[in-house]
């Protein structure tokens, strides 16, 4: 085996899951609020498109690149929604989701040795592909700041280092929360531009936003970032699409190019017919967007509602995104532990926040990607597990 391997590390997710395969096993009845997947239906317009294009034939080979139609959706969408205008012959390429999206990325950016820039707490399956292409992590630790979970440049500034290079934002932010304003955004492109680091930034999430918080691209607060970023989307939150692997990045050509040389080694993009389908999300109606951005308006109201007063324990309000972070340093315990007994006493499945780094402790990550019975119970446990705890 190849000692790169070693590099790797398994996501938090898939630690955790392996635990709850074990529980389960010995007969345990757990109620997950764990997993970023959205239990919500692709759109039935959305399925239409792709069995239109199964249909049609489209199965061959698609255009290394991404599909011409789907890189020209990409194109319309970053200028109706992000205000960006990228060329689709040179600066757009159709990924297997963000993941490979983020990894391409990387290993056309990075050289050996040379430092990613990862705030701290972080979604934690940045850090594998960062140690394959070579580089070292060099956290940026944030703190909860009236609330919420802030980064601002100064804290970049202090963690920064001659050999960092590039630094990954992602806004809204997984696992906390926080939609970074524009005002802190323009001190983070400063900050990337007076220190000649490129941006690789995560918007994922954008579409999932509260309470008069609005999505703002890094790109769109200071023209000379974008020369500098790639930016990395994908279809699977917006549009309840995780399983269909459809994702973008858009940067200057030359940097399209080197991500494009990569791709062409290890993906020949999505599927034809999935790029179809995917044009067909973003271009066509978006009602169904507002309607999801609703039912989770809902799920969040039911979080902070049902959690709210547990003695010890103080809910963040998520700004984005469709976890909940409870800060349960008045509870006095390891995250982990407490992650463990809510699970083996209580029936009821975290993340721990330490899994996201050490930033993180002190908190618990609450998924509400899944709602109905599914959150109602899992709620019922946690508010149930959180008060013993508390009481111990
Ligand atoms: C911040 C963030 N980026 C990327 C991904 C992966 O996205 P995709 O499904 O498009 O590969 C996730 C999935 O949970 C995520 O939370």
């Amino acid at each position: 085996m190849a000692d790169r391997l070693s590099a790797l590390k398994p996501t938090a997710i898939n630690a955790i899951l392996a635990e709850v395969r074990e529980a389960q096993a010995q007969g345990k009845d757990l109620v997950s609020l764990m997993r970023g997947e959205p239990d919500l239906k692709t759109p039935q317009h959305i399925i239409e498109a792709c069995t239109r294009a199964l249909a049609n034939g489209r199965t061959t080979y698609p255009d290394n690149r991404g599909e011409k139609p789907f890189r020209e959706a990409v194109a319309a969408k970053l200028e109706r929604d992000n205000q960006l205008r990228y060329d689709p012959a040179t600066e757009i390429l159709a990924t297997t989701g963000a993941t490979l999206g983020i990894y391409a990325a990387l290993m056309a950016l990075i050289q050996e040795g040379d430092e990613v820039l990862l705030p701290d707490p972080v979604y934690d399956a940045y850090q594998s592909p960062v140690r394959l292409a070579g580089g070292r992590i060099r956290s940026v630790p944030t703190r909860i700041v009236n609330g919420r979970f802030a980064l601002r440049a100064d804290d970049l500034e202090y963690a920064w280092s001659s050999s960092a290079r590039v630094l990954i934002l992602n806004t809204p932010w997984n696992p906390v929360g926080t939609v970074l304003t524009r005002e802190e955004l323009t001190g983070i492109a400063a900050f990337c531009e007076r220190r000649d680091v490129a941006l690789i930034t995560d918007e994922i999430y954008e579409a999932i936003v509260y309470e008069g918080h609005t999505h703002v691209s890094p790109l769109a607060v200071s023209p000379g970032l974008r020369e500098r970023s790639v930016l990395v989307n994908s279809l699977s939150k917006t549009y309840a699409m995780t399983g269909w692997r459809a994702g973008y990045c858009a940067g200057p050509a030359p940097v399209i190019q080197a991500i494009y040389l990569i791709l062409a080694q290890s993906s020949r993009g999505p599927s034809m017919f999935v790029q179809d389908a995917a044009g067909e999300a973003l271009a066509g109606p978006q009602e169904c967007v507002a309607e999801m951005r609703e039912e989770y308006t809902r799920r969040r109201e039911q979080v902070l509602s049902r959690l709210d007063g547990i003695p010890g324990v103080t809910m963040l309000q998520p700004e984005g995104g469709f976890f909940a972070m409870a800060d349960v340093r008045g509870l006095h315990l390891p995250s982990n532990e407490i992650r463990r007994k809510l699970m083996l006493d209580h029936g009821v499945v975290v993340v721990h926040g330490a899994a996201y780094g050490p930033g993180g402790e002190g908190t618990l990550r609450v998924s509400f990607a899944s709602g109905g019975e599914t959150l109602a119970r899992g709620l019922d446990r946690l508010r149930e597990g959180l008060g013993r705890l508390a009481e111990g």
